[in-house]
């Protein structure tokens, strides 16, 4: 058993940089890191077109960006958090800077900005087309280098210990061994990221799980707007849409234009910002024109660009392309859209504390309605980096009185029977296909009355299965990610109005709003 101070479910941005600060602050106090792959796996890694941060004095301002992510969020979002993690911005990333994290700079030697969809102007700091990767590696860094830190990678935590109301922390399973170590802390923070995996056709890393949602769903926490997924307009189009390759938005914002296979160009029909529209718009639009003309992807053109610039802003989404055998230069690229974002979450207040005492959440797992309805680009890892702050500041000044009562409910033993492999993968297989089907970017009440149905059916299954087996990372996770399905399901039925990123064809024909410049 191990009794922490600070216990960090998850090592991307939002888990790293909380636990780098609480660390330094306290050097006497103990933080662990339980992470269930390597350390570095996580959705920050892959990040690619980068933080949204008011920088320029001259083209942009704090007002600016405010508007911007407000339109974006189709009238959802919680103006005062906006105004909030927009204005903390700029001091937030100086921070990753002093940690060592690299950004690109303009030939005057100021950071270079680059722009993305549903921004009025360029504001996005980033490390070329890789500035998530850019990032954890200097923050990883730093971690190992503080002492009071431990990472317990290959850990994957499955159940919050609470009671009346309280987290004392969490149960976790040695992924190497099967056992289960119960982590007792004072305060938990989850910071677990985002779902993708649950869709299948996502450009989320397999650890996407919806761990930390579905943990914090069975201890009883407030989980909010899970209707608004967010799909990625521009995912490399594979025929097998499997997990998927982005082309960033900022690809667009260079000069990108969308067409259809004819050649047209369409966005501006849909919306005055043509392909720079926000995204839930660009990915509903192509969604239009793959049913009007019965094709499987929409175009990216970028022939016209100037191709050394391409290279050094875009080495790797270029580099990808080849090994698919697309020459930018000469050739369009095939996208489609791919699920690559969850808007709500694990419901918390302005310090990232959740409806549960001591448990707090941070980063992608977590809603604290700056997003609305649909997340602005690049304001993901602003809104982590700005609430790990928060949160930081929060527990400096309550957790000085830390109480040491514990509460323990006891050692949990695993069991040895195994289940058939393909027990697992064949029921993550058809959840994954339903998702896609049913709870994509147009849901019906029908149709997700019947994914309810099928959700229900499986979570009785699995729950019957669980003291009698050899539970496993594998189980844990289909566990969750049909937890995470239903609440989707649940909480798209219950929204009678269509906005930002969710649409019911049922609704469509009575109300549309859109908000646009
Ligand atoms: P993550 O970075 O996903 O970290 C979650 C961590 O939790 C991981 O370490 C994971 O292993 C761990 N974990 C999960 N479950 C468990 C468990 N049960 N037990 C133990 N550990 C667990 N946003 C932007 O703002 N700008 C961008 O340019 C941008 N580009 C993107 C490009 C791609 C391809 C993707 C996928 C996302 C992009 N995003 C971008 C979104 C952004 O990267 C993520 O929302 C953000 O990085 C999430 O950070 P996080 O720390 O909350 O979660
Ligand atoms: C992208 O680079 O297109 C992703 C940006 C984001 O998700 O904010």
């Amino acid at each position: 058993m191990t009794q922490n101070n600070y216990l960090v479910i998850g090592s991307g941005i939002a888990g790293l940089t909380f636990a780098l600060k609480i660390a330094d602050r306290f050097p006497d106090r103990s933080v662990t890191i339980v992470t269930k792959s390597n350390a570095d796996e996580s959705n920050t890694k892959y990040a690619q077109g980068g933080i949204a941060v008011v920088i320029d004095k001259v083209a942009d301002n704090f007002r600016k960006h405010i508007e911007d992510t407000l339109i974006c969020g189709d009238g959802l979002c919680d103006q005062k958090v906006v105004e909030m993690v927009v204005t903390d911005g700029p001091k937030r990333l100086q921070e990753l800077i002093n940690w060592g994290a690299k950004f690109d700079l303009n030939e005057q030697g100021n950071l270079d900005l680059g722009r993305e969809g549903g921004h009025s102007t360029n504001r996005v700091v980033h490390h070329k087309d890789q500035t998530g990767y850019e990032i954890e590696r200097a923050i990883l860094a730093k971690v190992y280098k503080t002492k009071n830190i431990q990472i317990l990678d290959y850990h994957f935590a499955f159940e919050l210990i609470t009671k009346n109301n309280r987290c004392f922390g969490a149960y976790a399973l040695n992924e190497k061994t099967n056992e289960i170590i119960p982590l007792l802390s004072d305060y938990t923070l989850l910071a677990t990221g985002g779902i993708g995996q649950v869709y299948g056709h996502t450009t989320n890393p397999a650890i996407a799980t919806g761990d930390g949602i579905a943990m914090a769903k069975r201890a009883n926490a407030k989980i909010t707007d899970m209707e608004f997924i967010q799909f990625h307009p521009t995912a490399l189009y594979d025929e097998n849409l499997s997990s998927t390759f982005l082309i960033s938005e900022a690809v667009r914002g260079f000069g990108g234009i969308l067409r259809t296979k004819d050649g047209i160009p369409f966005m501006s029909d849909y919306d005055p910002r043509g392909d720079l529209a926000s995204r839930d718009i660009v990915s509903q639009s192509i969604e239009n024109e793959l049913k009007k003309s019965g094709d499987d992807c929409v175009y990216l053109d970028c022939t016209h660009l100037e191709i050394n610039a391409f290279i050094k802003h875009f080495p790797m989404i270029y580099n990808r392309c080849k090994e698919a055998g697309i020459d930018i230069e000469k050739d369009w690229i095939p996208v489609v859209p791919a699920q690559h974002y969850l808007c709500g979450g694990i419901s918390v207040d302005t310090n990232g504390q959740t409806s549960i005492t001591n448990l707090f959440a941070c980063g992608e797992c977590s809603r604290t309605g700056l997003h609305g309805a649909n997340r602005l680009a690049s304001n993901s890892l602003l809104e982590a980096i700005v609430y790990s702050d928060r949160i930081y500041k929060y527990l400096e000044k309550v957790s000085t009185t830390y109480s040491s009562t514990t509460y323990f409910p006891g050692k949990k033993k695993n069991n040895d029977k195994k289940l058939d492999q393909f027990y697992l993968s064949n029921i993550k297989n058809e959840l994954q296909n339903t998702m896609r089907k049913n709870a994509g970017i147009t849901r019906n009440d029908l149709d997700l009355e019947k994914t309810k149905n099928k959700l229900e059916m499986w979570r009785l299954e699995l729950l019957k299965l669980e003291n009698r087996i050899l539970v496993t990372k594998e189980f844990y996770e289909l566990k969750n990610m049909i937890t995470v399905s239903l609440l989707i399901v649940m909480q798209s039925m219950a929204r009678k109005e269509n906005r930002g990123g969710f649409i019911k064809s049922e609704i469509l024909e009575t109300s549309y709003s859109h908000q646009t410049p």
